[in-house]
């Protein structure tokens, strides 16, 4: 039996991969499916927090009892996080935001050219969502949590990215071509602002889920 001890709470999850279209056809995307999100937003529906869930680009059913919006870009998926977040007790952001984007948008299919090389594609700088929604706490007490997938010096970059973000836990894992994004599975080390490590063994992402969700009900008391 789950104890409802989120009941009352408002907590909002991002989940999914941001898609940056270059034109009508083609888009900068990554590889994630969706699932730990989705893992994170059903135990927390579980544990009887009210739950908006902002998915970007998942063909995953919508989980029972959860607020879903659906947005495609990080600029979207920025509005409907801060709108979100105003009223909430806690933000996970465990979906992949391009940290770049095409810096023009084509209206018409690019061409291929014959007898011609390529044009290289400029990129501008997308907003950091999380790192926006921590210094910017909605209200005090307000436990934002980010995720941080690394393909190296996996634990070094995530204890920089902790600082660099500003959030009060950071959900390390390590991902690759087939490693993380899409499986069922997870491993991670979640590492806290007050210099706390905890390490969650491979397993299903439902279980890192509870495991965030532990840490952030400890935060809320
Ligand atoms: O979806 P799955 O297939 O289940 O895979 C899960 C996952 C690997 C996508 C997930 O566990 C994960 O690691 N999500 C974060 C991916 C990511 O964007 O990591 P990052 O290290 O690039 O970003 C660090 C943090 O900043 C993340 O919380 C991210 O949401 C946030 N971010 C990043 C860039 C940006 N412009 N704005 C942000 O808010």
């Amino acid at each position: 039996v789950t104890e409802p001890d989120l009941a009352g709470r408002h907590v909002v999850v991002s989940a999914g991969g941001t898609r940056e279209p270059l034109d009508p056809v083609r888009f900068l995307g990554n590889r994630s499916s969706g699932k730990q999100g989705y893992a994170l937003a059903r135990t927390a529906a579980a544990r009887g927090a009210r739950v908006t869930l902002i998915a970007a680009n998942t063909a995953l059913p919508d989980p029972a009892g959860v607020d879903v919006v659906r947005v495609g870009t990080a600029v979207e998926l920025r509005e409907a996080v801060l709108r979100a977040a105003a009223g909430a007790d806690a933000v996970v952001m465990a979906a992949a935001v391009a940290d770049f984007r095409p810096a023009v948008y084509a209206a018409g299919k690019i061409k291929k050219k014959d007898d011609q090389d390529p044009e290289p594609i400029a990129l501008v700088r997308n907003p950091d969502i999380l790192a926006e929604v921590a210094a910017g706490r909605a209200r005090p007490g307000q436990v934002v949590v980010g995720f941080a997938a690394e393909t190296d010096d996996v634990l070094a970059n995530g204890r920089a990215k902790l600082k660099r973000k500003g959030c009060d836990l950071l959900v390390v894992n390590e991902v690759g071509e087939r490693k993380t994004f899409g499986a069922e599975e997870n491993e991670a080390v979640v590492l806290g602002a007050d210099g706390s490590e905890t390490p969650v063994p491979h397993g299903p992402k439902e279980a890192l889920a509870e495991t965030v969700w532990d840490l952030v009900a400890d935060r809320f008391r």
